[in-house]
């Protein structure tokens, strides 16, 4: 259970609070989407979650342990709007071991079939990939590292009809396994399968029920 307590996020350089006292909980295994127009604060919030950035008000749990940057750095997993623009393995292998050279095939493997792409050789350079396959693969170079929750910022952003349908599927497939919060402004068809909803405007949350 992720569990966000009166969250806000007010640098001094700023004349407003771009967060402003945000409450959500989610639960294990459930797919949560928070919708709002650009600049609303999605990207920020998602910032927070992954240790990136720090509050300035407001405290972090995970079940009841509270976490600090460094733990969230550790337990979050954040696929960046656009993954596939920070791709920087010469191979599918490669990417999904950066910064992990002690993971075995057996790892890459499975995190490759999680993903839907284990028909792949290894040796595929992530650039020959299509647009929907370098999503699942920025996916997987998440979920082998097992975080906790698996954060993605806009992850439709850009596909044709065709992928966008296959990414929601996934999506409703990994959440039986991981904790998933999806921040666009577009959620079409991640709907469906949303575990719960909330909208953004100014960095105020509220849910949709
Ligand atoms: N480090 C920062 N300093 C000042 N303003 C920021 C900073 N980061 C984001 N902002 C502002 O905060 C607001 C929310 O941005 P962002 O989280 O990127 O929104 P979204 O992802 O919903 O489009 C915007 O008005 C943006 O300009
Ligand atoms: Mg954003």
């Amino acid at each position: 259970m992720l569990y966000l307590k009166n969250i806000s996020y007010h640098p001094p350089a700023t004349v407003n609070p771009i967060l402003k006292e945000i409450n959500l909980e989610l639960g294990p295994q459930k797919l949560g989407v928070i919708i709002g127009p650009s600049g609303s604060g999605k990207t920020t919030l998602l910032e927070i979650l992954a240790g990136l950035a720090q509050q300035t008000k407001g405290n972090i749990f995970w079940r009841d342990q509270e976490l600090t940057p460094l733990d969230l750095q550790q337990l979050a997993g954040i696929v960046f709007q656009f993954p596939e623009r920070h791709f920087c393995g010469k191979t599918i292998l490669e990417e999904l071991r950066l910064g992990h050279p002690e993971l075995g095939k057996t790892q890459v493997e499975e995190a490759l079939k999680e993903v839907g792409l284990d028909y792949l050789s290894f040796e595929t350079s992530p650039l020959n990939l299509s647009g929907g396959q370098q999503r699942r693969l920025a996916l997987a170079v998440q979920l082998i590292r097992q975080p906790n929750v698996l954060m993605l910022d806009e992850p439709t952003a850009g596909l044709d009809w065709s992928s966008r349908r296959q990414l929601a599927n996934l999506l409703a497939k990994l959440k039986e396994f991981w904790t998933l919060l999806v921040v666009t402004h577009d959620p079409g068809e991640l709907l469906e399968f949303a575990d719960s909803c909330w909208q953004i405007h100014n960095g105020e949350l509220t849910i949709d029920n």
